[in-house]
């Protein structure tokens, strides 16, 4: 038998401040669409700003349905309308602000198993990594591509056998 670890890595940064100011700009348009969420049901918030390599900012939120199910995070809605429409941009940076019903999160939310599988994908068809910038009123935590936040994961290279 043989003990194998794991390392992932983050950074943390105290607040918008101290973040370059791209990624700055990013959190402030997730914050912003986060207040146009349709979630009537949680009434969570959530809005997603995506970065593309032509310096376009796609932003989304959550979308619920009264058939649960049948709803989507924001990350997706955002990645989504991001791919259909500049299917040949890269995306190099995603992102997420979230809201309860007491505010602005303290702790950061992760995108959920489902949107890092999409955001997985998004790497693959664009051959570079997605940067996450996760938003709490704790500090802001950045990940250098989805593999820290999902790793052995499936991906499409795994179909090749
Ligand atoms: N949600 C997102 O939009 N993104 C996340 O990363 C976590 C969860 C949404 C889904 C649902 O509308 C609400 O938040 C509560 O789960």
């Amino acid at each position: 038998m043989i003990l194998r670890e794991v390392k992932i890595q983050f950074r943390e940064y105290s607040g918008v401040e101290e973040l370059p100011e791209a990624w700055a700009g990013l959190v402030s348009e997730a914050r912003k669409v986060s207040g146009l969420a349709y979630s009537p049901y949680s009434g969570f918030r959530v809005g997603a700003a995506v970065l593309l390599a032509n310096g376009t900012v796609i932003t989304g939120n959550n979308q619920e349905n009264a058939a649960y199910p049948s709803g989507l995070c924001a990350e997706r809605t955002a990645i989504f309308y991001a791919n259909a429409n500049f299917p040949d941009i890269p995306v190099t940076a995603l992102a997420i602000s979230a809201a309860s019903a007491k505010g602005r999160v303290k702790e950061p939310v992760k995108p959920c198993g489902s949107c890092r599988q999409v955001i997985l994908e998004t790497e693959a068809r664009f051959g570079q990594p997605v940067i996450l910038i996760l938003d709490g009123r704790n500090g802001i935590q950045v990940f250098d591509g989805i593999d820290d936040l999902l790793p052995f994961s499936f991906k499409p290279v795994a179909l090749k056998g």
